[in-house]
């Protein structure tokens, strides 16, 4: 080994002298620094020249400790090389004229000044040095905001974040920059590095920027951008970009109506926005109207179920408690109202007829009203004053006066006026006055009258009995009364309106039509009885009372005819009551008939058989008639009970009373 680089550095020797063999002198040449990137290999060259050719150079590398002292590091001549420290070589040759020092993973403690000193042998000497500098990236920096808002009251800087670079070599440079450009200290703006060496001799720079915030800080975007040296050059990068919350008071404050739109009248709920075009959370809204505050929660105050008093004036104010500045706006609020419908004169009149009446109908409103009069549903008017000429009868009943809001949908009030007209009944003709109806219905009888004071009704036969009314309705323009008649034979019902004016009356005729079933009575009686001569006339008269209907002289009619089927149960349970009852006379006469015969028998008055015979005929007879009467009577109850009214005396019933006696 030794004697191969032996050979070469001889060989090197030649060359040199060849080359340079003019001058006696030696030289060196190095360069100033070297830089390298901390873990690589740092390589410094040192090239030579020497009058006196190679034979007898000795090359020699020191660096400069910090104290000035040098220390020997190689050492090579034409017989050994030493290597003093660990992680250096040399290489190349003296033939060369170039020799390299090599320092593997360079680290931060070599950055130091390497000296290369070259002797020969007739005592020439030079020496050159080159400083090594070393470097070591930063990691990438990284960037925080503060997460806190920050008011544009301070009246100092505020922090707005910090920038953090870490490892580097040598110390990196931290610059902040608000929208692009950057920022430097000044009066509002104060920017703090702090360097850390750290163990490994690396340096860590933090850096807090504060700063006076604007309200335009809010949009602006800040960030760090951490330089740095490299070797032959310097490196750079950036942070993101980060943006601050800026509380800032409102320099104008907004209110206005949110709902409802359009006008607004009594009863709506009113939200109301006031709205101040700041952020501060220092800042106060509230909207006052007349002394008194309302409270704004969320830019909203609600008022509900306003009235007139509700309008005025509404001022919304901000208010900065770290100023103690206010600002306001105003907006004037009217609430529309429309007060309920007065008709004049005082709901209501009576006129004679063929008079003229005048009334008029006013609803107190903040806006243009429309007034309408209605009648019966159909408009009859519009204005406010209803005038009526000539009134009769068709004029009067009830007026309704309704005043709308045409601005506002919905806002109307309304009032009803009665006109009486005064004058006699007039009971209204109906369309029928003849009614068929079968034996055992009832039907209604509805008497409308007009007239003014209401007339009172009376309903009556034809013979003048007095029929109860069952309803009696107080209409509009008069009366309506309604009678319930049982029909049981052809019958005439009168109608009798009067009022102090007069009197009017209407006959209604009922015309009874057959029923199918025939009276239970005839049948239940042809049965139970036994068939003797006697039963059988009787029988026949029962029949033709019933049937041939005697009463000729009552007739009713009417308009309405409701036919009322009798409840059929009802009539069974009363039919057989009646059989009951006339099986029970029957055996009853049977009986007597039986101790009259044993009578005659005792008394041997048997034998004179024409006057027992007349005598039995016209008492069976009688009895029969009785019998009828009777069932009759009954029949009458039951419709009396159905109808509700009750008619003592007076009827067919009496008339057979009479026969009776
Ligand atoms: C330093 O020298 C060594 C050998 O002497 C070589 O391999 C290496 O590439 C050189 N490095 C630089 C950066 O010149
Ligand atoms: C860092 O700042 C110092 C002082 O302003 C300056 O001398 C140096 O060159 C800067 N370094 C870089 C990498 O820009
Ligand atoms: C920064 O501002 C942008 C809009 O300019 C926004 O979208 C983003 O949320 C803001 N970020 C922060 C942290 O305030
Ligand atoms: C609205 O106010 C009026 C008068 O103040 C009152 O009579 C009415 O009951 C109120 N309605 C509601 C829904 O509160
Ligand atoms: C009033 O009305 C009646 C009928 O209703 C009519 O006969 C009379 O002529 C009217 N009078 C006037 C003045 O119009
Ligand atoms: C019919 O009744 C009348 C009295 O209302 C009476 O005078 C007449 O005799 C009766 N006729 C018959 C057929 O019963």
């Amino acid at each position: 080994m030794a004697v191969r680089d032996t050979a070469s550095l001889l060989v090197g020797l030649v060359v040199l002298l060849h080359t340079w063999g003019a001058w006696a002198d030696v030289e060196v040449n190095m360069e100033d620094r070297v830089e390298v990137l901390r873990g690589n290999k740092g390589n410094i060259s040192c090239m030579f020249k020497s009058d006196e050719g190679i034979g007898g150079i000795i090359i020699e590398w020191f660096y400069l400790m910090p104290t000035g002292e040098k220390k020997q590091i190689f050492y090579q001549d034409a017989t050994k090389k030493l290597v003093l420290r660990d992680r250096i070589s040399v290489s190349g040759s003296v033939a060369d004229g170039e020799v390299i020092l090599t320092i593997d993973n360079v680290q931060l403690q070599d950055e130091l000044e390497f000296i290369c000193e070259i002797k020969d042998l007739v005592g020439g000497k030079a020496e050159g040095s080159t400083k090594l500098r070393v470097f070591e990236t930063p990691q990438p920096p990284t960037i925080e905001a503060v997460s806190t808002g920050i008011s544009v009251n301070e009246n100092q800087p505020s922090k707005i974040g910090m920038c953090e670079v870490k490892n580097g070599y040598p110390k990196p440079n931290i610059t902040w920059y608000r929208n692009n450009m950057p920022l430097r200290s000044s009066k509002d703006v104060s920017v703090i590095h702090r360097t850390t060496v750290e163990s490994s001799g690396l340096f860590s720079v933090k850096s807090e920027l504060s700063k006076e915030v604007t309200k335009e800080d809010k949009d602006a975007q800040f960030y760090c951008e951490a330089s740095y040296f490299v070797p032959w050059g310097t490196g750079m990068r950036e942070t993101n970009t980060i943006n601050i919350t800026v509380y800032y008071p409102p320099t104008a404050v907004r209110v206005w109506v949110e709902s409802p739109k359009g006008k607004i009248k009594e009863g709506d709920s009113i939200e109301f926005h006031c709205e101040g075009n700041g952020n501060s959370p220092s800042s106060l809204l509230s909207i006052w109207h007349e002394g008194v505050e309302h409270v704004v929660e969320n830019n909203v105050c609600v008022l509900r179920n306003v009235t007139r008093l509700h309008s005025g004036i509404y001022r919304c104010t901000s208010l900065d408690m770290e100023t103690i500045e206010e600002i306001s706006e105003t907006m004037e609020l009217s609430v529309n109202y429309l007060d309920p419908a007065v008709v004049e004169p005082n709901n209501a009149i009576v006129v004679a007829q063929g008079e003229d009446l005048e009334a008029t109908c006013n609803a107190l409103s903040s806006l243009k009203t429309n007034t309408a009069w209605f009648k019966n549903g159909k408009e009859v008017l519009q204005g406010h004053t209803l005038n009526l000429k000539n009134a009769s009868f068709d004029t009067a009943g009830t007026y309704v006066c309704v005043v709308t809001v045409p601005e506002i949908k919905g806002m109307e009030t309304s009032a009803t006026f009665q006109v009486d007209v005064k004058g006699p009944p007039k009971i209204i003709e109906p369309d029928n006055t003849e009614v068929e109806e079968s034996f055992e219905n009832s039907v209604d009888l509805s008497c409308v009258v007009r007239g003014f004071p209401a007339p009172s009704i009376t309903w009556s036969t034809a013979d003048g009995k007095v029929l109860k009314e069952s309803s009696q309705t107080v209409t509009d323009e008069g009366v309506e009364g309604v009678v319930k008649v049982k029909v049981t034979s052809d019958i005439t019902v009168v109608c009798t309106a009067s009022n102090e004016y007069g009197t009017d009356q209407l006959t209604f005729s009922i015309k009874a039509t057959k029923h199918t079933t025939t009276p239970a009575t005839t049948t239940t009686t042809t049965t139970t009885t036994p068939a003797t001569t006697t039963t059988t006339t009787t029988t026949t008269t029962t029949t033709t009372t019933t049937s041939t209907t005697n009463t000729t002289t009552t007739t009713i009619a009417s308009s309405t005819v409701k036919a009322e089927t009798a409840n059929p149960t009802k009539k069974k349970k009363e039919g057989s009551g009646v059989v009951i009852a006339v099986i029970i006379i029957c055996i009853l006469l049977l009986a007597i008939l039986g101790s009259v015969l044993y009578f005659l028998y005792k008394t041997g008055r048997i034998c004179g058989r024409s006057g027992k015979e007349d005598l039995t005929k016209e008492k069976s007879n009688k009895d029969n008639i009785v019998v009828e009467m009777k069932s009759d009577n009954t029949e009458e109850a039951i419709l009396l009970g159905v109808n509700g009214e009750k008619q003592p005396s007076s009827d067919q019933g009496g008339d057979y009373l009479d026969v009776k006696k």
